[in-house]
């Protein structure tokens, strides 16, 4: 199958990783990269240096749909100028709610009159985590969400867990959780051989931690953690009754940019089974976002 020829517009953290992710993929093909006149003249890192760079989307060839990655308050008038060439896009604007519908709409207008599809929000947040974000609220109606992006860590804490026999080294964490308690999360580094659930019994056994919520994460490197770029846990509880009570919990670290370009990209791969008009995630079924792998992917994950 002929690879679909993005180019991405604006080179900045989320269009690098674009581009690099375009270039290591077997179906997609990098056509060019769109940049401000200001920045055309710049070197491209090594493995694009043979990609054209232009200053203008009516000067780039065989493009079949645009990566928009220009700051959020650029999106709306570079989104217009593609458009009016007839070619699709994909945007990850940093816009929720009301905004993002707003947003939506206007784009939606732009693509019916130009006949090119549009997705928008497609990043991690908006984006990916909004649909686990929905997915927990469609599976606990009336339930709770919290959304915390910053954990702080707890010094007392995490010098017992070290003290544990088979632990190399330990991170505790905390976390309010959305009854208002404080949960712990203790991210374990083993020794080799260690048994994760003596490990655990033997943490939460400890007066310290008796009488918390403790979760124990073992890790590969918890240097590796920290230096992580950005951390978000995900928190729903539903309403307790008859039925039980159902507890999802997502604890994501991550570097966005990097999952934005992820979801960009499959967004992209979605986008030649749409008909003109504006979509986000929430309208694309999960299939169409795996492109040729669709089949695979359905026989892997569901
Ligand atoms: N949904 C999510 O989770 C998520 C997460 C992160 C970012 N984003 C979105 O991704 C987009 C890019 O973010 P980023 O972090 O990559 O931003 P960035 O690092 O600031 O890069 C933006 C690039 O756009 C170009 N640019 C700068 N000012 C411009 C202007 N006024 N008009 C047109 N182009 C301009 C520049 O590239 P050149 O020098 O090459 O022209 C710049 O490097 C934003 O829309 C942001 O909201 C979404």
């Amino acid at each position: 199958m002929k690879p679909l020829c993005l180019a991405v517009v604006g080179f900045g953290r989320v269009g690098r990783v674009c581009a690099e992710l375009i270039s290591l993929s077997h179906d997609l093909s990098l056509a060019a990269i769109v940049r401000r006149a200001a920045s055309a003249g710049g070197k491209l890192p090594e493995p694009l240096q043979h990609i054209p760079v232009t200053t203008h989307i009516g000067q780039a060839k065989d493009v079949d749909a645009a990566l928009i990655c220009v700051p959020t308050n650029a999106v709306a008038e570079t989104a217009s100028q593609i458009l009016e060439h007839g070619i699709p896009i994909v945007d990850s604007a940093t816009l929720h709610g009301d905004a993002l519908h707003a947003h939506k709409d206007a784009i939606h207008k732009l693509a019916l009159r130009h006949k090119a599809p549009a997705i928008v929000g497609a990043g991690w947040d908006p984006g990916a985590l909004s649909m686990f974000r929905s997915w927990f609220a469609l599976l606990t109606p009336g339930g709770l969400t919290e959304t915390r992006h910053h954990t702080g860590s707890s010094l007392r804490h995490t010098t017992m867990a070290r003290t544990v026999t088979g632990v190399k080294d330990a991170l505790c964490a905390e976390v309010r959780a959305a009854d208002g308690n404080f949960q712990r999360y203790v991210y374990v580094e083993l020794e080799k051989g260690a048994d994760p659930d003596k490990i655990t019994q033997a943490i939460r056994a400890d007066p310290l931690f008796l009488g918390e919520d403790t979760q124990v994460f073992p890790v590969e490197s918890l240097a590796a953690l920290e230096q992580e770029g950005r951390g978000v846990v995900l928190d729903r509880r539903g309403l307790p009754g008859r039925l039980g009570h159902q507890h999802l919990l997502l604890e994501a670290r991550f570097e966005e940019s990097v999952l934005t370009a992820r979801v960009m990209l499959a967004a992209a791969r979605a986008l030649p089974g749409f008909e003109p008009g504006a979509y986000s995630l929430a309208d694309i079924p999960l299939s169409a976002l795996w492109g040729e792998r669709a089949d695979k992917a359905e026989r892997d994950w569901l």
